[in-house]
């Protein structure tokens, strides 16, 4: 159709992991577990869920959309003031309000090839020239990144860590990357995996820096276990977030959303619970690949990336999982064909998992 604008044509529909109910019905199996979009596998915290109950009694009237009882807690937890901080409908959300704000048409974004999905869709919707780095060995390649940039160079995209690959930017290669990067460019630096990265010594915080054009986002959807309900912020000089909350729609984060992040902010037990679980399942993933042979990324997040040798293979696999039981995510629409992610589930969802694993590669 005409009025559809061209770069609108060329998109790829976004495909998400496919439902439970959908594998089940399918294969005509009872047992199904996801492991397949890096969601919390503990369900919500009870915490959040009380105070996003509480609030829908209030929910005939629309949301503070300076969302001030939030920003004010992230502020005070991260040491930033008030004007630093913004919230979104998701770190996606609030992507999607960047792109809008700064982005003109002959500006240039650089980012990697086979890293986030969302952004990427972001970038190709918005029609800008994109330079796609390739990565070394899964790893954002940021000296080839920062050969890339030019005077149309207007927003750099680092996932960090990287989701689908779980790799990380170290802190030597984050320094050493700013240098060249002049005031003018906006980098972006989605931290989404971050309470899982923080403890790994060479991962650079970024709040540690004060970089005027920088802008740091994170999300309740990982660790916080709320993806469901949208809740995600970032942080950035107050210029930059002055602007962005003229551009973001008002009403972004609904008055459930904002009750339950609060809530979940204050239940330090469900997000220690949430890193325990994590930290067990990725050592036995970890242990068990090496006994097995099978080649994956190590990962400083809430997922365990597989690679194989060809893209036929990664397929073929993820579809006997799907036989199993256990629906993994391959990684074609990610642009990383060989590959195939698993998010780390409770401990029977890994056992399950692995028992499916044994089945499939037994018989190649
Ligand atoms: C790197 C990265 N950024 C952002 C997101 C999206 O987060 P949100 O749910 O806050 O929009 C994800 C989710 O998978 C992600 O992996």
């Amino acid at each position: 159709m005409a009025l559809v604008p061209r770069k609108i044509r060329a998109l790829d529909p976004y495909q998400a992991g496919k439902p439970i109910e959908e594998v089940k019905r399918e294969y005509g199996i009872e047992h199904v577990i996801k492991l397949a979009s890096n969601e919390n596998p503990q369900g919500p915290p009870q915490s959040a869920i009380a105070a996003a109950n509480a609030a829908l009694s209030s929910c005939h009237r629309y949301p503070d959309p300076s969302g001030y009882a939030l920003r004010t807690k992230l502020a005070e937890r991260f040491r930033v003031k008030l004007e630093n901080v913004i919230h979104g409908a998701g770190s996606e959300g609030i992507m999607s309000t960047i792109m809008r704000t700064f982005l003109l048409d002959d500006d240039e974004i650089i980012t990697a090839a086979g890293s986030f999905i969302g952004f990427r869709v972001l970038a190709e919707a918005a029609g800008n020239i994109v330079h796609w780095v390739n990565m070394k060995d899964y790893r954002y390649d940021l000296a080839a990144m920062a050969e890339q940039i030019n005077d149309y160079t207007k927003i750099i995209y680092i996932a960090n860590p990287d989701n689908p690959t779980g790799s990380h930017v170290t802190t030597a290669e984050f320094d050493e990357f700013m240098t060249h990067v002049p005031d003018r460019v906006l980098v972006i630096l989605d931290e989404a995996y971050f309470e899982y990265a923080q403890a790994t010594s060479d991962y650079p915080d970024s709040m540690h820096y004060r970089y005027d054009n920088v802008i740091t986002l994170r999300t309740f959807s990982k660790v916080y276990g709320l993806a469901g309900l949208r809740v995600g912020y970032g942080f950035a000089h107050e210029t930059l977030i002055g602007n962005l909350f003229k551009v973001k729609l008002p009403f972004e984060m609904s008055i459930p959303a904002q009750a339950a992040a609060l809530a979940a902010l204050d239940d330090d037990a469900y997000l220690q619970r949430s890193l325990d679980i994590n930290r067990a399942g990725m050592a036995l993933y970890e242990k068990t690949f090496t006994d097995w042979g099978i080649r994956y990324v190590p990962s400083v997040t809430n997922f365990i990336t597989i690679v194989f040798d060809a893209p036929e293979v990664a397929t073929d696999f993820s579809q006997k999982m799907l036989k199993e039981g256990v629906i993994v995510r391959p990684l074609g629409g990610f642009r990383q064909p060989n590959c195939v992610r698993i998010t780390i589930g409770l401990s029977e969802e890994n056992n399950f998992c692995l028992k499916a694993m044994e089945n499939v590669l037994k018989d190649r």
